[in-house]
């Protein structure tokens, strides 16, 4: 039986060992929920940046460029970080460079995993039947606010934990704790989560329609993956 556990923020990842294991980077409201709506509608691939400057840098390689910082577009970039911006099609065939406030961050610091996979309720089940097809220890790195534990990346990481028990045990506090919680209260994702801070912020920015689409089962069926430093979708048959 395989393992699974929980890094609540990217603050605490230097306590867990990532050699060995496939790391899930999880950041629900949005930007791992909009990395997989770009790969699902045309987006061959995309370079996550930690810095606004390297960010904005990658225009002259003919990068698109996304960035958002406490919620916000970035001055001067195409685009912000909502996933509903890709869902026409717009971008097909085009490379996306991005930076957020915390989902870019936090992939940045799962360097030294054996397979880096990026999660997120759109595509949960593909990621599952990916990770129980190779057979490793794996670590759900939640990317929180700023160093904080955020309940929407935790709810997800506890649907993950429940989606892989017949494959992967659960002898890590976090993986129990989260999986418990959403056996309680996984019914109701947008009731519960609508008192998490970070939708309530979205909600002061007037930019809540991008929840019910972060918060939406199964719509894709590819898995996100980092190879040779750019995020690509595969689908796995
Ligand atoms: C982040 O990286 O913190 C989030 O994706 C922020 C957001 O998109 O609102």
């Amino acid at each position: 039986m395989q393992q699974v556990e929980i890094c609540f923020s990217p603050e605490l990842i230097h306590l867990h060992e990532l050699r060995g294991k496939i790391v899930v980077v999880v950041d629900i409201f949005r930007a791992t929920s909009t990395m997989v709506a770009a790969l699902a509608n045309g987006i061959t691939e995309i370079k996550t940046c930690s810095d606004l400057e390297e960010c904005r840098s990658m225009a002259s390689q003919d990068y698109l460029i996304a960035g958002e910082r406490n919620g916000i577009k970035a001055e001067g970039f195409q685009l912000g970080n909502s996933p509903l911006a890709y869902l026409a099609g717009e971008y097909q065939d085009q490379k996306l460079a991005m930076t957020t406030t915390n989902g870019t961050l936090a992939i940045s610091k799962s360097i030294g995993a054996d397979e880096i996979l990026i999660g997120a309720f759109p595509n949960l089940q593909a990621t599952v039947s990916y990770i129980q097809s190779r057979q490793k220890d794996v670590l759900i790195h939640c990317a929180g606010w700023k160093g904080r534990f955020n309940l929407e990346d935790s709810l997800y990481a506890g649907a993950l934990v429940k989606a892989l028990e017949a494959t992967h045990e659960a002898e890590d506090d976090g993986a129990i704790a989260m999986k418990s919680l959403y056996e309680k209260e996984g019914h109701d994702l947008k009731g519960f989560l609508s008192q998490a801070s970070h939708a309530k912020r979205l909600q002061n920015h007037n930019i809540d329609s991008d929840i019910d689409f972060c918060l939406t089962l199964d719509l894709f069926s590819l898995v996100g993956k980092v190879e040779n430093d750019s995020l690509i979708a595969l689908y796995p048959n």
